[in-house]
């Protein structure tokens, strides 16, 4: 329907522009992903030259410095940033706050053969405007950073005004370091692939049964035990140990910093996870005393779930949760903290007599309130750090707290049911959103954690879920794809399962309900691939099954 609609505005501008050049080459040929809202080619070229400047006001001045260094790979040399009014030929960004026509993130980029304009109301609009700029250029230029010029290099872009604004405000993918560390320098290349896609949102998952990744300084015993485990499930065989001791690995507090800044400048925001109650044993190695039976405890060596979790029952295990949470909220700005609360078998919690006598003196009819009450003492803790609860689906079970979000992991009936009962929503279900799913079959596939998540079914996805009425759509945050780490022993593993999936999902969470194309979005990635191939991702290349 989209197509239709664009050809149908390529058509009425050849009509205007005796010179238009349209049809496939307009469009397709643009090969940007996700695809805009709306797309107008018109007649003749602006040039991207030596001589071209990026103009722009000191509040755009970050902005104007990513899109100059982007702009510095097919040039070969760094275009000048400058405050000055635009000559000829120049892009200049201009920040519009008070125009009503500007949603939020939104932005309109007109390139004329004189010059290019970015327009928006936010930051965060010029900068998608300068994501989608260079991805006009032809891909031959986005060559490897440092590589030399090739001949000609031809640094073109067809005259085009582009309006553009997304669907969904969360636009996410997830982490996950607990399994296999993933260095510093690997999550700033994650979040510039990211950014490309017009994603803003990165969850990372810091801390599970198998390792406590992040430095918190009232408890280093966090990471000087938590972060180190004796050894890991071999490759190949999970269910045996390759005899590895794994870590010390944690970040430390000036890598989380330098890491939310660098992700800010690029308007992605860290989402921080700390599991609680479950996926918690790395932190009750440390601290046995925070379980319910004390302990003592092994980081565990298997992926699974561990029946070891957090003692609500226990006072001081309850403080040390909010301890944790007052650093991780100083650490990261993010205005949701993910409070995991997944998985978490509550068989000890029946048999402890804290747990028990908590129970009754808070009338608590079920271990599934329990959480529920540790929920809210979590969410009443943010809440006064003027952050809000998320957590996985888990949290509906004993009641939702107030203020709660929900990531609906188990399936989309969760997220349905809470934003029905006005809670917000991001949409993460197993059936479309588990990236560490195989993404095609066939004995040259890499071992995975099982399932299948072919692209196209990712491209299908709705985060709208059926029977949801109109009047809770707006509950439904976005959504986000889990790269679950157990299977992914090098970084270019989690690349290999990101993309082209994640592409796919770029483009059903910032396209236009309904304006899908999965043949055209294919021929698209085909631009993006090369590059994806330029920025040196280990993208999985090859045909894949569509559904
Ligand atoms: C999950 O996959 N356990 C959220
Ligand atoms: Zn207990």
């Amino acid at each position: 329907m989209k197509i239709q609609c664009l050809t149908l505005l390529v058509t009425l501008t050849c009509s205007l522009n005796m010179n238009v050049f349209c049809g496939d080459s307009g469009l397709s040929a643009l090969g940007l992903i996700p695809q805009p809202v709306q797309v107008k080619v018109g007649s003749g070229h602006w040039m991207l030259r030596p001589e071209t400047r990026v103009v722009a006001r000191e509040n755009a001045t970050a902005e104007a410095n990513l899109l100059a260094e982007a702009l510095s790979v097919p040039l070969g040399r760094r275009l000048p940033v400058v405050a000055e009014a635009p000559r000829d030929g120049d892009i200049h960004l201009s920040l519009e706050p008070s125009d009503p026509s500007f949603d939020t993130e939104g932005y309109r980029l007109s390139v004329a053969t004189n010059g290019v304009t970015i327009r928006a109301a936010t930051t965060a609009g010029l900068f998608y405007g300068g994501v989608t700029l260079p991805q006009l250029l032809p891909v031959d230029s986005w060559r490897v950073h440092g590589s030399a010029a090739g001949p000609g290099t031809n640094c073109s872009v067809a005259v085009v005004e582009i309006e553009d604004r997304p669907r969904f405000s969360w636009r996410g993918l997830l982490l996950d370091p607990a399994r296999h560390f993933l260095p510093p320098e690997f999550i700033k290349k994650f979040v510039d692939i990211m950014a490309l896609h017009k994603f803003n949102s990165l969850q990372l998952h810091l801390t599970d049964d198998q390792g406590w990744r992040l430095e918190i300084l009232r408890y280093p015993r966090l990471t000087a035990i938590g972060s180190i485990r004796k050894e890991s499930p071999r490759r190949g065989a999970r269910n045996e140990g390759d005899g590895k001791p794994y870590g010390p690995f944690f970040y430390t507090r000036a890598q989380i910093l330098d890491l939310v800044g660098y992700a800010q400048a690029r308007h992605v925001t860290l989402v921080p996870e700390i599991e609680i109650p479950g996926h918690f044993r790395a932190a009750l190695t440390a601290y046995p005393e925070f379980s319910c039976t004390g302990g003592p405890f092994e980081v565990r060596t298997r992926w699974g779930v561990e029946p070891d979790i957090l003692c609500p029952g226990n006072d001081a295990a309850v403080a040390f949760a909010g301890e944790v949470l007052n650093e991780v909220c100083d650490l990261f700005p993010s205005r949701f903290i993910h409070i995991g609360g997944d998985e978490a078998p509550r068989e000890r919690w029946q048999q402890c007599a804290k747990c028990q006598a908590r129970m009754r003196a808070q009338g608590l009819k079920s271990e599934a309130q329990l959480q529920s009450w540790l929920n809210q003492r979590l969410e009443e803790f943010l809440a006064r750090k003027g952050r809000r609860l998320i957590g996985w689906d888990e949290i509906l079970e004993g009641g939702l707290t107030p203020g709660a979000a929900v990531m609906s992991w188990r399936g989309t009936e969760g997220g349905r049911a809470a934003a029905e009962a006005g809670h917000d929503v991001v949409m993460s279900p197993t059936t479309h959103c588990y990236f560490d799913y195989a993404q095609a079959k066939g004995p040259g596939e890499p071992e995975s954690i099982g399932g299948f998540i072919p692209l196209g079914k990712v491209y299908d996805f709705d985060p709208i879920p059926p029977g949801l009425s109109s009047s809770s759509h707006r509950h439904i945050l976005g959504a986000q794809g889990n790269l679950w780490g157990e299977y992914f022993w090098e970084p270019a593993d989690v690349e290999y399962f990101a993309y082209p999936r994640a592409a796919a999902l770029a483009e059903v969470v910032w396209s236009p309900a309904g304006s899908g194309d999965f043949t055209d979005f294919q021929r698209r990635f085909q631009a993006q691939a090369r590059r994806l191939e330029a920025l040196g991702v280990n993208y999985r290349k090859g045909p894949l099954p569509p559904n």
